[in-house]
């Protein structure tokens, strides 16, 4: 972090201290002992935890900030000088491809005024900021700033975009803003989840869709409804719902609770109309026993979720742009096998069509509990079986949030 906090006013970082005292307050209070309870006597959080803005700032420090972020899929960024721009808890950087095809991450947030050198995305030689045009190579390297001689002692040779930590597993792009953070792999493998979804073979799947939206709503509630199986039969009745039914609801039985996060193995037909896998099964999981029903979903605090079916993933990701605006994003994902096969751009349109309403449908609920937030009544209800998931989030968050993050 110090790479980025570089320059920051005294006076303001004092003010996020006030705020983590306050957030701390909220985190010790008793109030909060009827969630940590085991599941069958729990409550859900109280509201004011997905409205403080000190409870925010606490988040971004604890987990936005320190944790493995996933931003992209590495397929979307093909050729050198493919970049996109992002935006998270108030920090604008871009992901770009390197020369040397490996992706870089910075702050966007040019190093004469704070000017933004990218917008939106493309594909680039260099980043020119377009205030002064100091011009940076893709790893964000200063370059070429405009009339340097005249502009004073400033080491330029020297001058970056402050770097953000990147790298890539199972064709997700993670960033790290925590230049001590451990490696990536050494993150995910505290859970094992390396090998438990190397049958998946995610690596090799291409993106077919990519759809975001934002939501004026706080972004532990996206994950919430994106956790909870309890909606399913109700919410998602005419679409997945219907395909779905019949199958084994997702019991404790077949979850792994683990320490960063969660799988949980079930049977479901796939994302598609009456549930049938348009392309047939991933090539490599033709001969699974689990067949057309085969199911997994992944979770990853804080913020990272993917559903797995016998023919396609569907990744997706909750990122706070405030304490109650979230850009949600989700992705699909199918084998390049499927690319070449009859109707492709036909069958494709009705997943896409499919997904996009599935989401929608979930948009409409988290936006509801949301509005429901502000109310002095807003109650704190049980905790179902089929939210148990929810659950298990809430006690990973608590723990992260009263430890300094870690709970090991
Ligand atoms: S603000 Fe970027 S060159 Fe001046
Ligand atoms: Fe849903």
């Amino acid at each position: 972090m110090s790479a980025i906090n570089d320059g920051v006013p005294a006076d303001e970082i004092q003010l996020d201290a006030e705020k983590i005292k306050a957030a701390d307050r909220m985190f010790q209070s008793a109030e909060l002992e009827s969630s940590r309870l085991d599941r069958a006597d729990a409550v859900h959080l109280p509201a004011k935890l997905y409205t403080s803005a000190e409870v925010f700032e606490k988040e971004k420090d604890l987990l936005f900030f320190r944790d493995w972020i996933v931003i992209a899929r590495d397929d979307e960024f093909k050729e050198p000088g493919d970049y996109r721009t992002y935006e998270m808890a108030g920090e604008r950087f871009i992901v770009a491809r390197d020369r040397d095809g490996t992706l870089k991450a910075f702050i966007n947030s040019c190093r004469h005024r704070g000017t933004p050198v990218a917008q939106g995305e493309g594909n680039v030689k260099a980043f020119i900021c377009p205030f002064h045009a100091w011009t940076y190579d893709l790893s964000g390297k200063l370059i070429n700033p405009l009339r340097g001689r005249q502009l004073g002692n400033f080491d330029t040779s020297n001058c970056r975009l402050p770097p953000i930590q990147v790298d890539t597993f199972a064709g997700f792009v993670f960033v790290n803003f925590d230049q001590n953070a451990r490696s990536l792999r050494d993150y995910l493998e505290i859970d094992g989840f390396c090998s438990e979804i190397e049958f998946l073979r995610c690596q090799d799947l291409v993106t077919i869709d990519r759809y975001e939206f934002d939501m004026e709503a706080n972004w532990k509630l996206v994950m919430e409804v994106g956790s909870d199986v309890y909606h399913v039969e109700v919410v998602h009745k005419e679409t997945f719902g219907q395909a779905s039914a019949g199958y084994k609801p997702q019991t404790s039985s077949n979850l792994r609770l683990t320490k960063y996060g969660a799988t949980k193995r079930y049977s479901s037909p796939t994302f598609a109309p009456g549930g049938e896998a348009l392309f047939g099964p991933m090539p490599w999981l033709a001969d699974h026993p689990d067949g057309l029903t085969l199911a997994l979903s992944f979770y990853l605090r804080p913020n990272f979720a993917f559903f797995a079916r016998c023919d396609m993933i569907q990744p997706w990701v909750a990122i706070p742009l405030d304490v109650n605006r979230t850009r949600f994003v989700t992705w699909t994902c199918v084998p390049k096998e499927f690319l070449s096969r009859p109707a492709f751009a036909e069958k494709v349109q009705i997943i896409k069509d499919f997904c996009r309403k599935l989401n929608d449908e979930d948009r409409g609920f988290v936006l509801a509990v949301q509005s429901g937030l502000s109310s002095r009544y807003y109650p704190r209800g049980p905790v179902h079986e089929l939210e148990r998931l929810v659950h298990h989030r809430t006690q990973g968050y608590l723990a992260a949030m009263t430890s300094n993050g870690d709970f090991e």
